[in-house]
């Protein structure tokens, strides 16, 4: 049985779209989760929600940048002062940004592999001793299904193979301290991150066996299984929660085209 009881959890990017999922079903699962992000107001309102639903302390938002190491150290500190251990950490935040190599100006670039790439390797550092500490732990990254094959969007899609690459060296370093590593790449999940792209959204999701955009919680779950002792041999994994998108989306096309399917 999957359960997350008296866990504590750190999820980034917690405050809405599918970290706000993944924060709801872990305490509903029995866990304690720490919420960083940005945005303030959202997190404080889903916190008291959580409170309110599962008894207080069950949710806490913290203020956040997962570019800056120190607000790393900051919410770290301040969770393991709160709650006594962090058994948890899910590296969710992140943004995207068209652009071709034409287009992408080297500042863009540097945007998203700082959110995106950076912020994951900064919150690995700042969670690991902890883990270590207390002998064990599980980091869930989250990447993209676009980061199984190339992608137009440039700096959005080799931001997250680097996440597929620090997942891997984060598995090799830590397993020996009990700590498991994974990535989860979803498709296209109807986020506020997709309502400002819905041209995206629908090419997308013509190409994606299951017909239909993920909502939060389809992601949610397999994240919240990855937090888990049920996952406890598996780690280093790339696991794609997509609908069948990198399944073969040109073959769906051509078997369409052809009449096949
Ligand atoms: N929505 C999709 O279709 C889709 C597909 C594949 C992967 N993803 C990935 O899923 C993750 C979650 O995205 P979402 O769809 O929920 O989008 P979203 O835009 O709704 O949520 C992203 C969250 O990250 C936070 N964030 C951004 N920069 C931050 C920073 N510097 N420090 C702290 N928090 C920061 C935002 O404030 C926001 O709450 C992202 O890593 C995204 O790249 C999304």
């Amino acid at each position: 049985m999957v359960t997350l009881d008296g866990k504590v959890v750190l999820i980034t990017g917690g405050a809405r779209g599918q970290g706000a999922a993944e924060a709801e079903l872990v305490a509903a699962m029995g866990a304690r989760v720490v919420i960083g992000d940005l945005l303030e107001a959202e997190g404080v309102e889903l916190a008291g929600v959580l409170n309110a639903r599962h008894g207080t302390g069950t949710a806490h938002f913290a203020g956040l940048d997962v570019r800056s190491e120190e607000s790393w150290q900051r919410i770290v500190a301040d969770a393991l002062a709160r709650y006594g251990r962090l058994d948890g950490l899910v590296n969710n935040a992140g943004i995207a940004r068209p652009g071709t190599i034409l287009d992408t100006a080297p500042s863009l670039w540097d945007e998203l592999m700082d959110v995106n790439a950076r912020g994951s390797f900064l919150g690995i550092r700042a969670v690991a001793p902890a883990m270590i500490e207390q002998g064990g732990g599980a980091i869930v990254n989250i990447g993209s299904a676009v980061a199984l094959a190339g992608y137009h969007a440039v700096a959005y899609g080799v931001s997250k193979w680097a996440v597929r690459g620090l997942t891997k060296a984060a598995a090799l370093e830590f397993a020996a301290s009990g700590i498991r590593v994974n990535a989860v790449h979803p498709g296209v999940v109807d986020t506020p991150m997709v309502a400002a792209n819905p041209r995206q959204r629908d090419a997308v999701t013509a190409v994606t066996p299951a017909g239909r955009p993920a909502v939060p919680a389809d992601i949610a779950q397999v994240v919240i299984f990855l937090l888990s002792d049920g996952a406890s041999y598996l780690t280093g994994a790339d696991i794609p929660v997509d609908g069948g998108f990198s399944s073969g989306a040109a073959a769906l096309q051509i078997a369409r085209a052809t009449g096949v399917l």
